[in-house]
């Protein structure tokens, strides 16, 4: 019985990961009434990086098996386990699963439950977890950030046709309000918006329909209230494939115009568009991007957070006449980064004694080179010649007692203004635990505080493809389905200036740069340090930092769901007296 059990879960990850990623973006998002809000619920994210646990489960910890059912099937309805599939879940035929014994992606699922309602993240089904599984689900929203950006249209010139209007009112009356809605965005934005002919291709499609409409069984609308429409994201790629970036909306609402009664078409249809234009919800209640529809307002207008969203993507309208083809990006294009360090600097013999040190602000002065862990569960900050151990049960960190303490006193090897850290965190694989420190044009391979023979060596003979004085790195464990096999496969991140590279340690090898601004929608430049935590990841810069949600790659591209910037002082206590 058991053993069957695992099989049908392997078969169903291996489809899972297999497809195109294109068909694991989000599918759709829905708008609700208030009267259920509980179903707002979408598949949100892109497709799920399977990260490993942090840490083990406790030997001999065990579940229910209905526990066990009953937590599966909740994150399969909520789109934490993304696979309907899942249901199919045979309960192993014995009253209690031995924790260790459960499936990665069953507990990969729960801890994204666990963090996006701000629980502790255990990777258990714990009481505070099965509580909150309890909640009527509009809580859930209330962890999102105010907006998360997923893809967006790599062009802010679209096409868009309205394929067919609702019997309810009159064809023309319908067509001017889709029209607003459309113009309700054009305004915040350099995004136009351009008509065609009912037999061409274009990039939005906008129709009403009933019931099942050839999208999946999920996206069956479901008569009259509750769900009002839905619309798809951008397209990843530069080209539309299928239903990308099209809007459908309930035929048998009550559709309205400019009165209290029904359902107000432009205020849906706007909200809509806002996800064929690439935004996700909001957890801000009055943003139009708020997955609630909460009546007609007849002086509808943007919330500031739509249009901070709407500009993260597209940047503002823009002044000339007709910008072409310049999207500018949230952030602007921040000139790239001078790494402070040269290639050929040399290892400092440096043993200036900590003491003399003042007052030290982590936040400001110069940026914080890398944050580093270790096996046994710390933290470390490293400035300058310095290092900090951080305490780093909860939010923001703060550095813990005689610290600093000079980099050199802990690995003797190491020079001072590291530019960049990683320990890798593949279980299948040799260097698992290993930390390699980067430096101009060197690296230094350590098992915990203990250099490694041989070291350091050159970047350019240990990681081809990866340039000289790096500003961060970081890893990414993932679970990939091969074929019939589930494996771990992990890659290192490095971002130099605008740049990102994907090094893949098992294989050798780099993929091509790309720009962390196509990809990483939101992302803040520069970025000085990266931090992994609890299975979290935080891009720092000099003063701010930002998390990312959720991070999966497929090929050579990184899709990163990134939280608005917030300043250090939320991750790390700034002020150290010495
Ligand atoms: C609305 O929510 C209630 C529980 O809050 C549920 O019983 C009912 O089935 C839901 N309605 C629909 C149409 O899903
Ligand atoms: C789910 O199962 C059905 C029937 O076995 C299959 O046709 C479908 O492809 C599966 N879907 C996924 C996403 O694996
Ligand atoms: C669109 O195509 C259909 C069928 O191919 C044709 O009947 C119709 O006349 C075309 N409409 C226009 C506006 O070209
Ligand atoms: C509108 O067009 C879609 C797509 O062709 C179709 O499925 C739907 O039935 C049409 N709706 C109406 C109200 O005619
Ligand atoms: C890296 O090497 C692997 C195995 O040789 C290969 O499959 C992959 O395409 C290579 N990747 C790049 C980016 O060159
Ligand atoms: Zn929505
Ligand atoms: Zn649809």
């Amino acid at each position: 019985m058991a053993t069957r059990f695992w099989l049908v879960h392997l078969a169903c990850v291996a489809l899972l990961i297999i497809l195109p990623f294109g068909s694991f973006r989000p599918i759709s998002e829905e708008i609700v009434d208030d009267s259920n809000a509980s179903s707002a619920e979408i598949n949100a994210a892109a497709p799920p990086v399977l990260q490993p646990r942090g840490r083990k489960p406790e030997a001999l910890a065990q579940i229910s098996s209905e526990q066990f059912k009953l937590a599966a099937d909740y994150l399969i309805e909520f789109g934490y386990l993304p696979d309907e599939n899942f249901t199919d879940y045979l309960v192993p035929d014995m009253p209690f699963i031995p924790e260790d014994q459960l499936p990665e992606e069953f507990i990969s699922g729960l801890e994204w439950f666990q963090r996006q309602n701000g629980l502790t993240v255990t990777g258990r089904v714990d009481d505070e977890t099965s509580d909150a599984m309890k909640l009527p689900r509009c809580g859930k929203h209330e962890q999102r950030m105010s907006y998360n950006v997923g893809a967006k249209w790599k062009k802010v010139s679209l096409t868009y046709k309205i394929i067919n209007t609702t019997a309810l009112l009159p064809d023309k009356l319908v067509r001017e309000e889709l029209i607003k809605a459309l113009k309700v965005w054009e305004n915040v934005s350099p995004l136009k918006f351009v008509e065609v002919g009912i037999n061409q291709t274009a990039d939005i499609d906008m129709f009403f329909v009933s019931g099942q409409h050839n999208d999946g069984e999920r996206n069956a609308f479901d008569g009259p209230g509750r769900v009002l429409g839905h619309a798809f994201m951008p397209p990843f790629s530069k080209t539309k494939k299928d239903l990308d970036g099209d809007l459908h909306l309930d035929n048998d609402e009550k559709w309205s115009i400019n009165e209290k009664k029904g359902v107000n078409l432009l205020q849906a249809a706007a909200h809509e568009l806002g996800h064929s234009l690439g935004l996700d919800h909001s957890t801000i209640s009055e943003a139009l991007m708020a997955p609630t529809y909460k009546g007609y307002k007849p002086l509808f207008q943007l919330h500031q957070d739509d249009i901070e969203a709407i500009q993260a993507l597209y940047g503002k309208p823009s002044t000339k006449t007709d910008a072409s083809s310049s999207s500018a990006s949230s952030g602007g294009a921040s000139k790239a980064v001078t790494p402070s360090v040269t290639s050929n600097s040399k290892v400092t013999e440096d043993k200036k004694d900590p003491k003399k040190q003042t007052i030290v602000n982590l936040c400001s002065e110069e940026p914080i080179d890398t944050f580093v862990s270790t096996m046994d569960g710390s933290i470390y900050l490293f400035k300058g010649e310095y290092f900090w151990d951080l305490s780093h049960g909860k939010l923001p960190m703060s550095p813990k007692k005689k610290y600093p303490q000079l980099i050199s006193a802990k690995w003797k090897e190491l020079p001072s203004s590291i530019d960049a850290a990683v320990r890798m965190q593949n279980p299948t694989a040799k260097q698992d635990g290993k930390i390699f420190f980067f430096k101009g044009d060197r690296y230094w391979k350590y098992d915990n505080d203990k250099i490694e023979p041989g070291y350091p060596k050159l970047i350019k003979e240990g990681f081809p493809g990866i340039p000289n004085s790096v500003d961060a790195a970081f890893t990414q464990p993932a679970i990939i389905a091969k074929g019939n096999k589930v494996i771990r496969e992990e890659r290192i991140f490095f971002i130099k200036g605008k740049k990102f590279f994907l090094y893949d340690p098992v294989a050798g090898n780099s993929s091509s740069p790309q720009m962390l601004q196509d990809d990483w929608f939101g992302v803040k430049l520069p970025i000085t340090a990266a931090l992994s935590l609890k299975n979290e990841m935080y891009l720092i810069g000099k003063k701010k930092f930002q998390k990312i949600l959720l991070l999966t790659y497929s090929q050579n591209r990184v899709y990163g769901n990134i939280h608005q910037a917030k300043n250090l002082d939320q991750l790390i206590v700034c002020d150290t007296t010495k």
